[in-house]
């Protein structure tokens, strides 16, 4: 089963990622970054949840992207996460496996479940900066011996996407080998990617259009993404797609309608166009809608 685990950051968002999910009858992963916590502030995060939850009887999990200390980890397990992602790819092997283990520790007893990093993605991921030149992929060895010895739930690994919108400079490309070696040394271990988003050409189409400037943006083709799930991935992370799909809204009502101020007039367009790009990415690319 794939599953697409969608960052947010603010109401809107929130709401139309539970849309969506909802109408496709799908279960569906919001997961906060902490910057996105930082924005937002937890309670609220928290609360909105809790809204979507009373709204809605589709499975709804909220998830911390890329924690990057200990802390932080603890903060959302306290706060009622159901799940929490340990971000120490920056660190080396022993200090990444120490606390991940630290982490799994402190979550398991409290029925909280843990992702855990192992290979570098090129570009960058909140407060970690991993420059092309380091990148480095998942060594597959390693990552049987990095569950084993950590005892995370789920693995992120590196095997050719990035966070945000440039992702390939020439042809899309990724080391479904390297997967196809993981998934050999960890059948049972649920493997999510990283920086899978499409950055689909339309959206970027219409921010173009209307004074963005985002030349040359490149993403994950839905093929990839498709493949990726047959080889064996579990969680896929979207969240430069729906950044993408909220800003060409804004930038049209703006250039069409530079009259308007009451953000009720670019935020609903917004929401509903973020509400189309997770329904296509549920019903075609991830195929988890239980519609009838
Ligand atoms: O993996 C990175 C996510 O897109 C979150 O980004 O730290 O800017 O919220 P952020
Ligand atoms: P994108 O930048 O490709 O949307 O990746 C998001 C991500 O991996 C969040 O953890
Ligand atoms: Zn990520």
């Amino acid at each position: 089963m794939l599953f697409g685990a969608f960052n947010v950051n603010n109401m809107e968002i929130i709401q139309a990622i539970v849309d969506a999910a909802n109408e496709e009858n799908s279960p569906v992963i919001l997961q906060a970054s902490s910057s996105a916590i930082k924005y937002a502030r937890i309670g609220y995060l928290r609360k909105m949840i809790e809204a979507a939850l009373e709204e809605y009887d589709i499975p709804i999990a909220l998830h911390l992207d890329h924690g990057p200390d200990f802390e932080t980890c603890k903060m959302c397990i306290d706060n009622g996460f159901s799940s929490v992602m340990i971000d120490g790819s920056k660190y080396s092997f022993e200090e990444n496996i120490d606390l991940t283990k630290k982490v799994v520790e402190y979550a398991h007893s409290r029925g909280v479940v843990v992702e855990a990093e192992l290979g570098k993605l090129a570009g960058i991921e909140d407060d970690v900066n991993v420059s092309d030149s380091d990148a480095m992929y998942t060594n597959p060895d390693e990552a049987k011996e990095f569950v084993n010895r950590t005892g995370c739930d789920s693995l992120a690994i590196a095997i050719g996407t990035s966070h945000g919108a440039y992702k390939f400079k020439g042809e899309a490309k990724l080391r479904f080998d390297i997967l196809e070696k993981v998934k050999e040394k960890l059948p049972n271990t649920p493997i999510v990617l990283h920086g899978a988003s499409t950055v689909i050409p339309e959206l970027v189409e219409i921010c173009n259009k209307y004074g963005g400037n985002i030349p040359g943006a490149k993403g994950v083709p839905d093929e990839m993404l498709h493949e990726a799930s047959l080889r064996g991935v579990s969680k896929i992370n979207v969240d430069t797609d729906l950044r993408l799909a909220m800003t060409a809204a804004i930038r049209k009502v703006f250039a069409e309608e530079p009259e308007a101020f009451d953000p009720r007039k670019y935020m609903t367009p917004a929401r509903e166009l973020i509400k189309q790009t997770v329904k296509h990415k549920i019903k075609d690319v991830f195929g988890s809608s239980n519609k009838a």
